[in-house]
């Protein structure tokens, strides 16, 4: 039995693969901040590695870009098998506030049942599991039940421009049967989870600008233009308390869900609420009224404010009118939003909010699209019965609120079915301070991929 013994193989080594996930996550690769550039080529450097010597593919390649290096992987040497496509990144997002963490975040620390460290979970863990996976088939079979390519971004938390590029000029050479993804999460511990849709997103940057240098706010209060209240009635305008987004076309633009899909929806709302108030420290979940709670974080659109910028924050007090003010927001979007569609309305509508005296520009910083996937290919069986051995437990199927940019290509361009299994949790803290991976689900997804690509 292949699956007995890649049990075997991954407790007589799980010491040695968490220590190289922790070296993993010890590399600083944030790839929106220009002064990681050297980490993240570190962190692609260490994959190629990893793959040449630890797993064994034959063919292993960085393959750079107009930004960050994509990793490639190949072993094709069993013919007439199908092909699978693994997908991962290894970039992470920027780690502040630093002071909010109980350890440093690029120090893995490992706390109990969980590995703490920026990245852990996304996607450092789960992406380096399928690395793990395939080391563990090449080391008790000897080689792999399929072929296999391997793909691995260092782009995905700055909108994967490097990528989609790739994927549409190589599209060819990345043939493949099915496309397995690790970039999601269960939807409560120990249920097991295969997503089938994600948003996408457009991510813009707001920039208001009124006089040509700073003003004194008592010469200058009562006649000049005030950027930043300019920008914050502009950000006032474009949602209201309602939680309605003031761009009317973007509602026109989407699909209606069927009754049955709300209906589900709702069902999973129940079973999601208490997780969502306990892992976010919330005390509601505030948005549109007669939505559900699955429904508004996973197939309605969203307008955020991320950051806003601008005058004086330091201590004490500076009576000042900035000149300029800046805002970075980004709207999710669903299936028939397309982000170039909606960022024409995003700018349409702040030019037409704009504040006499005040310019308003708008960048297109990145954007994605949303995909829905099909739930019947046999692919997606194999993960399945795959993750019900691991778990013994039924598969729930989700619609995942985040995005992955480059999932809605792989649809698009490569037209292979696309598996998205998830292993985080929702108490994991992704994009916050003390991110986490339950360690059990790391050496859950070296089984479970192992076993998927067995039953493939
Ligand atoms: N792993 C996430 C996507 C995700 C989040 C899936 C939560 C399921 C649940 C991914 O790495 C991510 O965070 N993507 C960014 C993409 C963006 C910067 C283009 C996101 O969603 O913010
Ligand atoms: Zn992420």
């Amino acid at each position: 039995m292949p699956a007995n013994r890649i049990a075997e193989h991954v407790e007589a080594n799980r010491t040695r693969f968490l220590d190289e996930l922790k070296n993993l996550i010890a590399i600083p690769s944030v790839s929106t901040l220009p002064e990681h550039d050297a980490d993240v080529r570190r962190a692609a450097d260490f994959l190629v590695g990893q793959l040449r010597e630890q797993v064994g593919m034959p063919r292993v390649e960085l393959i750079e870009t107009a930004g960050h290096p994509l990793v490639y992987a190949e072993a094709m040497d069993v013919p007439g098998k199908p092909t699978v496509l693994i997908y991962g990144h290894y970039d992470v997002q920027p780690a502040d506030p630093f002071e909010l963490w109980r350890t440093p975040p690029f120090e893995p620390t490992v706390d109990g049942d969980d590995v703490r460290g920026r990245g852990a979970v996304d996607d450092k863990g789960p992406m380096f599991a399928t690395l793990k996976a395939l080391e563990t088939l090449m080391q008790t079979e000897g080689k792999l039940p399929v072929n296999v390519r391997v793909l691995i971004e260092g782009e995905e938390e700055s909108g994967g421009a490097s990528i989609a590029e790739y994927v549409k000029s190589h599209g060819g050479a990345l043939q493949a049967d099915c496309v397995l993804v690790l970039d999601t999460a269960m939807i409560e511990k120990n249920m097991p989870t295969i997503s089938y849709g994600l948003r996408g997103i457009v991510y813009a940057e707001i920039i208001a600008r009124g006089a040509g240098h700073d003003l004194h706010s008592g010469v200058y209060g009562g006649i000049a233009p005030n950027p930043l209240q300019a920008l914050a009635w502009v950000l006032s305008d474009l949602k209201g308390r309602d939680g309605r987004i003031n761009l009317p076309e973007l509602y026109k633009m989407m699909q209606p869900l069927t009754d049955d899909e709300r209906a589900a929806l709702a069902r999973q709302s129940e079973l999601q609420e208490a997780g969502f108030l306990t892992a976010g420290g919330l005390k509601e979940l505030p948005g549109e009224a007669n939505y559900s709670i699955a429904e508004r974080a996973s197939a309605r659109p969203t307008f955020e404010v991320h950051g806003v910028c601008g005058g004086f924050t330091g201590e004490g007090a500076k009576t000042v009118i900035p000149a300029e003010a800046t805002a970075k927001v980004s709207l999710r979007l669903v299936p028939n939003q397309t982000p170039d569609a909606v960022f024409k309305l995003l700018a349409k509508r702040v030019a037409e909010l704009s504040v006499p005296g005040v310019t308003m520009e708008v960048r297109d910083l990145h954007g994605g699209d949303a995909v829905l996937l099909s739930l019947e290919s046999s692919a997606l069986k194999a993960a399945a019965t795959a993750l019900e051995t691991e778990f013994g437990k039924s598969v729930t199927y989700a619609r995942e609120g985040g995005s992955i940019p480059v999932v809605a290509l792989f649809d698009e361009v490569l037209h292979a079915p696309v598996v998205m299994l998830g292993f985080g949790l929702p108490d994991d803290n992704l994009h916050a301070p003390n991110e986490k991976f339950y360690i059990p689900n790391y050496y859950a997804a070296i089984r479970t991929v192992a076993n998927f690509l067995t039953l493939l």
